[in-house]
Formats: structure tokens, sequence, C-alpha cells
């Protein structure tokens, strides 16, 4: 198995499984403490008041619970969520359909909000803002349209690339949430609780040592106890202590900082041809086959958390901790000449 293989499976989302692992309230619901916060208060006086909640945008890179918050949202309400996904709703009609569908205070989900064609967007519009649509029945000379009334709902909307929201879209949401990495400590209160759910004696040492590998990711940390269950099982007497989830991580080839094969190789990019930078985006994006906005808002930030890169003015620049990395020295000169 290479290690590209391994890591695009870590990073794999998997309903069923993950479905048992999500947490059901804000107290299950480790990390995240302003977002939390913010979210419980926001929740709370919706409660309070008995109101549909405001429209509410989550982004931030795969994994790192968006799905899950919407799920706690409906609970802690006390609502029904429908969900469906930009690219399910092909036509104004889908959309009338869901929202006809819902009742007075129930949250639509739209995962992958930022994929909604810009028809289907428009008509979006004025339901969030005055809940109603104005389908077009004919087209042509004999177009007409009529008016439908929609409940009071609340749209829950989640987009791993918040930069391809248009600006009316992001304007039509009154709490725009935005997720971050999580911390080792976060994460390794996550891998417990999970280890508890699924039955795997862990210990916290067990749990510190995945929880240092997992790219600040709780899918990736869920995916690798898995495997760290499947090691000590084979090879240990099922107790994933340091050691054990050591040699299990090792041999998976998980990097020890829990940098994917994309994180790797956008470094080794900036640094074997253009000399450490600094280099634009698009010609990192050519270079490594990926798209500009995927590496601006999913790859670059975790990379810019922990120090490997920094944006400047003239572009991205591999910071020494790059270089050191991929086993190279910094001391060299850039492609301007300037000593790194
Ligand atoms: N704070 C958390 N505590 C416990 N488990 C979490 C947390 N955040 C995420 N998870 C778990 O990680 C997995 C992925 O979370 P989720 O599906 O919510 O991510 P996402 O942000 O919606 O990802 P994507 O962008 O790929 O849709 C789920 O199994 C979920 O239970
Ligand atoms: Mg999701």
């Amino acid at each position: 198995m290479t290690e590209r293989f391994i890591t695009s499976t870590l990073n794999k989302r998997d309903p069923a499984r993950e479905n048992t692992l999500r947490p059901p309230s804000f107290a299950d619901f480790p990390g995240q403490d302003k977002v939390k916060d913010q979210l419980e208060l926001f929740v709370h006086a919706a409660r309070e008041r008995g109101e549909a909640l405001d429209h509410i945008l989550l982004s931030g890179p795969p994994g790192l619970g968006k799905t899950t918050l919407a799920y706690i949202i409906a609970n802690e309400r006390g609502c029904n969520l429908k969900s469906s996904s930009g690219p399910a709703i092909e036509k104004p009609g889908d959309l009338a359909g869901l929202l006809t569908s819902l009742q007075e205070g129930d949250i639509l989900f739209i995962d992958e909000i930022h994929r909604l064609n810009t028809t289907v967007e428009e008509y979006l519009y004025s339901a969030m803002e005055d809940f109603f649509i104005d389908i077009m029945l004919e087209q042509g000379p004999g177009a007409r349209s009529v008016r439908l009334n929609v409940p009071h709902f609340t749209l829950i909307g989640a987009t791993t690339r918040q930069g391809m929201i248009s600006a009316p879209l992001r304007s039509r949401f009154g709490l725009n949430i935005r997720l971050d990495y999580y911390d080792p400590r976060s994460l390794a209160q996550i891998i417990t609780r999970s280890a508890g759910i699924l039955g795997i004696a862990i210990e916290p040492e067990g749990a510190a040592e995945i929880a240092g590998r997992s790219r600040g990711t709780p899918r990736i940390a869920n995916n690798l106890l898995r495997r760290a269950r499947d090691y000590a099982q084979v090879r240990a007497d099922s107790v994933i202590t340091e050691g054990v989830a050591q040699q299990a991580l090792e041999m998976l080839q998980i990097d020890c900082d829990g940098l994917d094969d994309m994180d790797v190789r956008i470094l080794e990019v900036i640094i074997a041809n253009f000399g450490g930078g600094p280099v634009g985006l698009k010609n990192i994006a050519v270079s490594v086959g990926e798209e500009e906005g995927s590496i601006e808002d999913v790859y670059e930030p975790f990379l810019i958390q922990k120090g490997y890169l920094v944006r400047t003015p003239k572009g991205r620049v591999a910071t020494p901790k790059a270089w050191e990395k991929l086993g190279l020295k910094a001391t060299t000169r850039n492609h301007q000449g300037e000593l790194f």
C-alpha cells in the first residue's frame, strides 16, 4: 500500500460508521470552544423565545464537525432536520419540493452549499429572507409565476470552500461560523470518547499519540483509532498503549506531524520547483494538480497553522521548518537570490 492510498483512505467519509460516533449534544462535543459557546447561546435564546433560529453558515476544512454540529443544533433546538446537498438540488423545483416539505421551525441542512447552481441559489434568496419562492410555470410569452409560501425554516449551510460562497448568499446568513483545526488535547478527548463507544481499550498516552498525528481533524483521529485497534488486536494484547499506537502508525506510514500526502507535495513543489518561494497560488495549483480554491481553503490553513508555510504579499513561502521536514537544509538562496 502506498502512503497516498493510505492517507486518502483515512480521509474518506464513511457515513454509516461516522454516525455512530457523532456526538448528539454540545456537552459531548470536545473542542471548538468559542464556536460552541456562540452556538449554544444562540440556540438557547431561540428556544426560549420559541422562534426559528436564524440561518447559519458553517465553514471549514473537511472532517472538522460541520455536519455533526448541524445535527447537534437540531437536537438542542428540538426540531427536525432535513438534509440535502448543493449538487443534489439541480432545479428550482427540487428546492421548492424540499422547502414545502418542512414544518415551521425545521432545519434545512445543505451540505456543500458552494456547489449550488446560480439559478437555484437565486431562488433560495427570497426563501431565506422572506419565506416565499416565485416559481415560473412556463417559459416564453406565456410565462407566469406562482408564489409559494414556505414555513419559517432555518437554513444551515456547510462548506469546505468559504471563498466560493457568493457575497449575496453569505450576507443572508445571520451567523457565519468558521471551524478551525483541533488542538491535540481535544483530539485526545475525542479519541477516548470514540474508543469508549467502540469498546476499544486505550491508554491516555496511546490516545495522545494518535491525536498528534491526526492533522487536527476528528475524522482522521477516528479512522486512525480503528487502524490502531486492528494492530493492537493482532500484534499486542488488544490494548492501545503509547508503544502500540506508535508502532501501528509507523506501520501505516502516518506522518508524525500529521501531514498528508497533498500537504507534503505542496511543500515539495514550493521548495523543489520554486526555490522555497515566494510563489503564487496559481503556480502551486498547476504543479500539484489541485484546484486553487482547495489549496487555499483546505490545505494551506493547516500548513500555515503548523508553521510550514507563510502567506506574503509576493506569494507563498516555505519556512525553514518545511525544508527540515523534507530533510533539506534551509540555507539555500531562493530563486530571487534572497538568503532563506
Ligand atoms: N468535536 C467532535 N467531537 C467528536 N467527534 C467529532 C467532532 N467533530 C467531528 N467528529 C467526528 O468526525 C467525523 C466527521 O465529522 P463531520 O462529518 O461532522 O465533518 P464535516 O465537517 O461535516 O466534514 P465534511 O466537510 O467532509 O462534510 C464524524 O464521525 C464525527 O462524529
Ligand atoms: Mg459534512
